[in-house]
């Protein structure tokens, strides 16, 4: 029996076409399934639709279907069509009339859509968290090795000198930069679509004002059109917003398989995180960071089927809007993974000291000496042409310890309070308490 269902019902064939893998990614909607309900509830008894005992008999029986949620004793069950149908079905079961109620003024699309938005305002903090883990490592790496000088490439070929407090510092930086792609996605995820029912409203004097402070969320969508068109859209820039930390981490991970190649052999790893092979006894090989790059190539393709799955819906609900789950779920759960994986592993990563010294990267250090000529006097173009000489003659050996970078964001200034800072801002801006103080009224 569907919800929706009156005499007839589906065809088999339409009915497990139709439900696909909902069942499976639905699940971890159900918690806000049951918040959004509660604030639903709260807001019928308000304007007179439950009364007030209604309302307490459902608020104590989603409550406790909350926790039973929490305890892993939730599922989907056979034959039911989604986590909607689900609880709505043991409200009724447990409480009868009452739970068939609760349904007025809402259809399954904004419920959906109110599930969606607190699923990824949470799965948006524990990225939060996760970024915020990695990075204060990075920092942390950064300071440690800020006088570990390593080669810079461009075009992968051997450019200037950097080092290791500059590379780590890089990521870190790049971390606080994608938080701000986030924060545009968190925005529109805190956002109420409740009360746009269908996508048109309703014609019972709904309050979606105190749903949206009930459920904690910042604002409402006002057009109720919006509200339902905010569906994909939320998704996109949720994409985007991963794929940017996705990006960062790819770098990472390709730096450090090179970085670990012996012809390098810049950094390493103890043997229990390294994996060995079948066949050749010496292997150690960098799996844990190829994964992450594969992994993040495959969130970096994320935006791209949800533009492909989102091309030419008209406005308003479409089932096709039903696989952006598909997508965006295991795609959150991989960049979880990756971020968590890159932490662990760079906690034990070891680096080479001195590797500037060896005369084989003596080039690294042509513009220095370009630099030192200049400053005794020698415009910029002869010093340019004097070095490119020398070193075309074989006569070229420049002092390799001595460097002098002060300016912001250089080797010799990594500016890493600064970066700090940048970090705290832009996790601040989500202001995170706010949610936890909503949810903790609904909850009691
Ligand atoms: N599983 C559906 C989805 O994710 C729920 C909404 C169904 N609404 C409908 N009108 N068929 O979109």
């Amino acid at each position: 029996m569907k919800l929706w269902q009156k005499n007839t019902g589906s065809k088999k064939e339409v009915e497990s076409f139709t439900i696909g893998r909902d069942p499976e990614f639905d699940l971890s909607l159900a918690p806000f399934d049951v918040l959004g309900s509660m604030a639903h509830a709260e807001m019928l008894s308000m304007i007179g639709l439950l009364t007030k005992e209604e309302n307490q008999i459902l608020q104590k029986g989603l409550r406790d279907i909350y926790y039973e949620i929490e305890r892993g004793e939730f599922q989907i069950e056979e034959g039911v069509e989604d986590v909607h149908s689900q609880v709505e079905f043991l409200l009724t079961e447990r409480f009868g009339d009452v739970g068939k109620k609760l349904h007025s003024g809402r259809s399954r699309n904004d419920q959906v859509l109110v599930d969606l938005k607190l699923y990824y305002r949470a799965a948006i903090r524990e990225l939060v968290n996760d970024s915020s883990e990695l990075f204060d490592l990075l920092l942390k790496l950064a300071e440690k090795h800020k006088d570990d000088l390593m080669p810079g490439y461009t075009h992968t070929q051997l450019a200037m000198p950097s080092s290791f407090g500059l590379w780590f510092g890089s990521i870190a930086e790049g971390l606080s930069e994608d938080l701000g792609l986030l924060k545009a996605a968190f925005d529109l995820s805190n956002k109420n679509p409740l009360g746009s029912a269908a996508g048109y409203g309703s014609s019972f004097p709904l309050n979606r004002t105190m749903t949206t402070e009930l459920l904690g969320f910042a604002d409402l969508h006002h057009n109720v059109i919006n509200a339902q068109n905010s569906r994909g859209k939320t998704e996109r820039t949720l994409a985007f917003a991963m794929a940017g930390l996705a990006g960062t981490l790819n770098r990472m991970a390709a730096d450090v398989c090179v970085f670990m190649n012996q012809h390098f052999a810049f950094v390493s790893f103890p043997d229990e995180l390294t994996t060995g092979s079948s066949i050749m006894p010496h292997k150690k090989n960098p799996d844990v960071f190829e994964l992450i790059r594969a992994k993040t190539n495959q969130i970096q393709a994320i935006p791209n089927t949800v533009n492909l799955l989102l091309t030419n819906t008209t406005t308003g609900y479409h089932r096709d809007l039903q696989l952006l789950k598909e997508e965006i779920f295991p795609g959150i759960a991989s960049l979880k993974s990756c971020l968590e994986m890159s932490t662990f592993m760079l906690k034990s990563i070891r680096i080479r000291e001195n590797i500037l010294l060896d005369p084989f990267y003596k080039h690294l250090f042509s513009v220095e000496v370009v630099n030192e000529l200049v400053l005794k006097g020698i415009p910029f173009r002869d010093a340019y042409k004097k070095v490119g000489l020398d070193i075309e003659k074989g006569d070229f050996t420049p002092d390799q310890t001595n460097l002098n970078h002060t300016h912001e964001g250089s080797i010799g200034n990594l500016n890493l309070k600064e970066i700090q800072e940048k970090m705290n801002l832009a996790i601040r801006q989500f202001r995170f308490e706010e949610i936890d103080k909503a949810i903790m009224g609904l909850l009691t």
